[in-house]
């Protein structure tokens, strides 16, 4: 067997965009009511926001938050949600079938962003919605001037612009469960109609497309919009009861990734002008299909986020912005219960790696057996291989003041922990600690009544230029070491 890491901390290879490392809270199920927000709940304050998940979310600090949909968005007029609570109107949301009382809106979004200290990220209603409502959307959250909606923030109480700088420009317009669906070209034409608008009005906000696995549509999109979108989006959903199905994709994400980016690439205006990847609905979703899409994640979902983070960590040039779908019950990180909650294996996925990584990337290189496999895609029933999976995969990056080095290493191996040599040009001999996430088996859960089954845990090792270190089965580490 043939594992190897050598990472070289002087040679910084780029930077790792901290957007990565992003979410998504969508009106759908218990997300949003009685998830991030629960009026009445003596675990809540008095804003409504449930004082114990705003205290998980901080953990993972959120850089951006993707709201409010999904496929809620494309029958959801934003106008709704402003002004009194009391006088707002309940609707009937077509996409989850579920009324929406509206309760919370945009200023309590915003609200919630400061409140962790995330980018808003709005995503648009182009299936109900217009081109106007969009741009007073806009004007609401960024406008400066004494323009009507400016000025209906201020009397709302909001005298600051929100200057909200990520804007979905729609979602999942391509699938037929999409309120308003569209062709490619009517997308395309539109795409570019909304973004070209909304950047007169405020030419500072950056605008996700909607991109997906057709490349024809992709390719639409960045020749019709390419000089005025900065993001293609790229949605991805895994997951099987099988180990190896579920965490060999995020190779296949890889693949899928670097296929969009070709696109990207043979369209001149949107090479020139550096559009980007928006990856930005990404879980393991295989096992609910009800409206409240409760996924119960274990240890596997876990080890599949923290694949996707390392490999996001190496590709964040052209994927700088990426958002988990989603942060609390609906396909939740976290699930919350009336009188608790529980940190799910893919939070501790995001805890392990946004606590314990830098923000510059460092030359690395792993050696790894692989391994083929072939399933079937449980989202849209399409088969996929993945052929020469690594088990070992590692991404190293640096502290901004270069004083702390970071390797993340997934051990992907179910059979057996891996002793892996391991070199890091110049170190010398130095304490480290080291970080696990793992637990007792592939399946294992966190519940209510067991909330640490699957935890992280750390240890003290030395390490020198040459050293060796014994990664678990199903686990991934993230070795630190300050370098001075
Ligand atoms: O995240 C759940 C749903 O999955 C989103 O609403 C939609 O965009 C995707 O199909």
């Amino acid at each position: 067997m043939s594992y190897r890491i050598v990472v070289d901390p002087k040679k910084v290879v780029k930077p790792i965009s901290r957007h990565i490392y992003g979410h998504f809270t969508e009106h759908l199920g218990r997300c949003i009511y009685g998830g991030i927000y629960e009026e009445g709940s003596p675990l809540s304050d008095e804003r409504g926001f449930r004082k114990d998940v705003l205290e998980a979310v901080k953990r993972i600090k959120v850089p951006n938050l993707r709201w409010p949909g999904g496929n809620f968005v494309s029958n959801y007029h934003w106008e709704d949600g402003i002004g009194p609570k009391d006088q707002r109107p309940v609707r009937f949301d077509l996409a989850w079938q579920q009324e929406e009382t509206n309760r919370f809106g945009t200023d309590e979004f915003i609200e919630y962003c400061r409140e962790i200290g995330a980018e808003p990220y709005i995503c648009i209603n182009m299936g109900t919605g217009t081109l106007d409502e969009a741009l007073h959307w806009l004007e609401y959250c960024n406008g400066k001037g004494n323009t009507y909606y400016a000025q209906l923030r201020r009397k709302y109480g909001h005298p600051e612009p929100y200057n909200v700088k990520f804007w979905g420009i729609g979602n999942e317009m391509w699938g037929e469960w999409q309120v308003g669906h569209m062709t490619a070209d009517e997308y395309a034409r539109a795409a570019k109609e909304y973004t070209k608008w909304m950047k007169v009005f405020d030419p500072t906000i950056k605008a996700i497309a909607v991109g997906c696995d057709d490349p024809v549509w992709n390719l639409r999109v960045l020749q019709e919009a390419g000089d005025v979108i900065d993001f293609i989006s790229y949605h991805f959903y895994t997951g099987s009861d099988d180990y190896y199905e579920t965490v060999s994709t995020v190779y296949l994400l890889k693949e899928r990734l670097i296929g969009v980016k070709k696109l990207i690439d043979m369209v001149d205006i949107a090479r020139k002008r550096g559009v980007k990847i928006a990856l930005d609905e990404w879980n393991v979703w295989y096992r609910v299909s009800d409206n409240k899409l409760e996924e119960p994640y274990d240890l596997k979902d876990g080890i599949f986020a923290c694949g996707v983070l390392v490999l996001l960590q190496k590709m964040s040039d052209i994927v700088p912005l990426a958002n988990l779908a989603q942060l609390v019950n609906a396909l939740g990180a976290i699930h919350t219960e009336k009188d608790g909650l529980i940190l799910t294996p893919v939070y501790k996925a995001f805890e392990l790696i946004v606590n314990h990584s830098g923000e510059r990337l460092v030359k690395t290189h792993v050696e790894s057996e692989t391994y083929s496999i072939e399933g079937v895609m449980f989202i849209n029933k399409m088969p996929f291989s993945v052929e020469n999976a690594p088990f070992l995969d590692a991404a190293a990056s640096i502290s901004e003041d270069g004083k702390k080095l970071f390797i993340a290493v997934v051990n992907y191996r179910k059979e057996d922990a891996l002793k892996v040599p391991i070199r890091v040009e110049g170190l010398g001999q130095k304490k480290a600690t080291v970080y696990t996430l793992t637990g007792p088996d592939v399946n294992a859960r966190n519940t209510m009544e067991n909330p640490n089954v699957v935890d992280i845990t750390s240890e003290t090792i030395t390490v020198d230029t040459e050293f060796e270190h014994t990664f678990k089965p199903f686990s991934c580490s993230v070795i630190e070491v300050e370098l001075e």
